[in-house]
This record gives structure tokens, sequence and C-alpha cells, in this order.
């Protein structure tokens, strides 16, 4: 039996050598990530207020699979739902700084739930911070 050669030092240098999908741990954490944070969706009034299916299923398992896919997983979201265009799909529901702040705190705490390296963990951050902020598109309030 020869040796594996070791995994690059992605956790040391703090950056993911390549693909997140597969370094986060694949198709299972973001399946408890999304349940994770859809269980604190539900018990939060500003977000509920956007939800129109009482169950929550069917938006979990979208979450799920565009996560999946924009990691670099199976592209199951696409063959279902064809090209995510997120900003498009967000415009029925008014998400101002408060809701996006909510979606936001929810998701952290769901990644923080996770053993995963820092470096997955900071490019689930960084990609959830900036794509909640491009999802605002109702100003607040004066
Ligand atoms: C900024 C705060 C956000 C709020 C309040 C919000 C709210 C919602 C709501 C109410 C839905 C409809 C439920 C459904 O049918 O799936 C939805 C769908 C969805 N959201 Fe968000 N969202 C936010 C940010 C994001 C972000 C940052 C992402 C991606 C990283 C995302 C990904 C999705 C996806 C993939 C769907 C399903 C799209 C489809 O295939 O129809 N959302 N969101």
């Amino acid at each position: 039996m020869t040796a594996r050669p070791e995994p690059p030092a992605a956790a040391s240098t703090g950056i993911v050598t390549g693909n997140v999908y597969e370094a986060a741990g694949g198709s299972e954490t973001f399946v408890t990530l999304v349940e994770r944070f859809y269980a604190r969706v539900t018990e939060d009034q500003l977000l509920m207020r956007l939800y129109s299916e009482a169950d929550l299923a069917n938006a979990a398992e979208r979450l799920t699979l565009f996560l999946i896919q924009y990691w670099g997983g199976p592209t199951t979201y696409n063959e279902r739902r064809g090209h995510p265009r997120l900003r498009m799909r967000h415009q029925p529901f008014a998400i101002g700084q408060a809701e996006r702040d909510a979606w936001l705190g929810h998701m952290i705490a769901a990644v923080d739930s996770l053993t995963l390296t820092p470096a997955v963990r900071k490019a689930l951050l960084d990609y959830f911070e900036t794509a909640s902020t491009a999802m605002i598109n109702t100003p607040a309030p004066r």
C-alpha cells in the first residue's frame, strides 16, 4: 500500500483549494445547514410573513439544491428550476435591511452549528453576506 499524498493544507492557508462542496462534506452538510436555517426561520415572525407555504419543506429543498449546485455539487437545482435568477425570484418578497439582517443572522448561526474548516466557513459566510445584501429590494422606511 502506498501512502496517499497529504491533502493541501487549505485550513492553514485560509484558502479552499478545489471544490467547496467536497471540502464542506458534500450534500449531507448542505441538507443539515438548510434544516437548521429553516428551523430558525420558522420561529421568526418577521421572515415568516414572507413565506406563503405553511410547510417550508419545498422552500428548504430548493435552497438546499441551489447551494449544492452553487458550491460545485450536482446541478439538480437547474434541472428542476432552470437558471437561478435569484434577484428576480425574490422580487415578490419585500426584502429590506431588517429582513436581510434576520435572514443572514439565522444563516450565520446555522453555519456555526456545523463543524467546518475555517476556510470553508469563511467561504460560506462571505458568500451569504454578499448574496443577502444583493437580495435587498425594498428601501428602509424614512
Ligand atoms: C436576504 C434575505 C432573504 C429573504 C428574506 C429570502 C426569502 C425567500 C423567500 C420568501 C423565498 C420563497 C420561498 C420558496 O419558494 O423557496 C425564497 C426563495 C429562495 N431563496 Fe431566498 N431569501 C433571502 C436571501 C436569499 C439568499 C442570500 C439566497 C442564496 C444564497 C437565497 C436563495 C433562495 C432560493 C434558491 C430560493 C428558491 C428559488 C426558486 O427556485 O424558486 N435567498 N427566499
